[in-house]
């Protein structure tokens, strides 16, 4: 793949924030103390209504800060963030966009290193590895074993699955297949997949680092949101499995399985055994034992653990799309 540390275009990062006064002033820092050319760096925060004066703390900011391009958008109602998005977009004049959630922070190197990917004519979009902060063991188990599957997918083409706390996109690309999904709630993940669509590539790149907050006590209800908006992510996306690129094309289509029909497998088989565990059946019993036995085996915990909260969220997906979400306290 072609890399050029001289290439350093024109970036946008885009700041969506909804009640993050907590987070937003570290997380401009991080961005102003990225070692990429200051001059080149703009950044749109574009805020849906928050109720806890996070446009007051970014005024604040880009007065002490003059020398880097701020413009804070302020939306009078709070419609999600892919509209947020979109809207910011119409502002955007970088020949990169690079989506930064407000909670996330970016290693000093991340945008750098993220923007020489772009130099390849050939990648249209890279996002980052994620770091989990004050995570639970899970979340650590989690995020490890999918980093590597992200990044190991993106050297056979593209991934399907990116990340808002870094998500880098040429703007000509994010254009041409009309900015983020209003309609589903993974804007990151679906966006790329577009791109990849189309014939770019959209990679995971194993030297761009993040670290993400992780919520203590909303936990369970964090990771059920997010396995709903893969889900609507993928059922919408397989629709176009046709096109893919035929690297792409059998990444696609085993991931959209395993998010949207593996997880039913898993608990048919459960309901299977028990059925026949209580109508006597001693080998069922045994095998059940075995696969609760196994939760000792972290690895396999942290698996059922994703599979149980997938079905959750397809379940939940029938009555809600949780495209305005409660932002989980970290
Ligand atoms: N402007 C705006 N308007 N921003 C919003 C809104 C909104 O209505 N809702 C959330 N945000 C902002 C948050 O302030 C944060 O900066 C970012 O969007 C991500 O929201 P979080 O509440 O931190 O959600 P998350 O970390 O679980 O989000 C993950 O999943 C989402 C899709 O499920 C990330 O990967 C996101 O990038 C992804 O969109
Ligand atoms: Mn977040």
């Amino acid at each position: 793949m072609r890399e050029e540390g001289g290439y350093t275009p024109r970036v946008t990062v885009i700041i969506p924030t909804y009640n993050e006064a907590d987070a937003i002033e570290e997380r401009l820092n991080n961005i102003y103390s990225q070692d990429y050319p200051r001059e080149k760096l703009e950044i749109i925060v574009v805020d849906s209504a928050s109720a806890d004066g996070t446009p007051a703390v970014v005024e604040k900011w880009a007065e002490q800060h003059l020398d880097i391009k701020v413009l804070l958008i302020r939306e009078e109602q709070r419609r999600g963030k892919a509209n947020a998005l979109n809207h910011a977009l119409r502002y955007a004049t970088g020949e990169v966009v690079a989506i930064a959630d407000a909670d996330a922070l970016w290693a000093p190197e991340a945008l750098r290193r993220a923007v020489a990917k772009l130099a390849d004519p050939t990648v249209g979009a890279v996002s980052c590895v994620k770091r989990p902060l004050n995570g639970r063991g899970i979340e650590e188990g989690y995020r490890g074993f999918y980093n590597q599957l992200r990044v190991a997918e993106s050297k056979l083409w593209s991934t399907p699955i990116f990340h808002g706390e870094l998500a880098a996109f040429r703007r000509e690309a994010l254009e041409a297949v009309g900015g983020f999904p209003t309609d589903i709630g993974a804007d990151d993940s679906y966006t790329a997949t577009q791109i990849a669509l189309r014939g770019l590539r959209a990679i995971v790149a194993d030297d761009v680092l993040c670290t993400e907050a992780v919520p203590r006590r909303d936990y369970h209800a964090w990771r059920i949101r997010r396995a709903q908006h893969l889900i609507q992510h993928f059922a919408k996306a397989i629709r176009r499995l046709h096109k893919a690129p035929p690297p792409f094309r059998g990444v696609l289509a085993a991931e959209a399985y395993l998010h949207v029909v593996n997880p039913w497998l898993l608990a048919g088989a459960v309901a299977a055994l028990a059925a026949s565990a209580a109508a006597g059946s001693l080998p069922a019993l045994a095998i059940l034992a075995l696969g609760a036995a196994l939760l000792a085996y972290k690895p396999y915990r942290v698996w059922t653990a994703a599979q149980a909260y997938l079905i959750t969220a397809a379940v939940k997906n029938l009555w809600t799309k949780e495209l305005i979400w409660k932002k989980q306290k970290k």
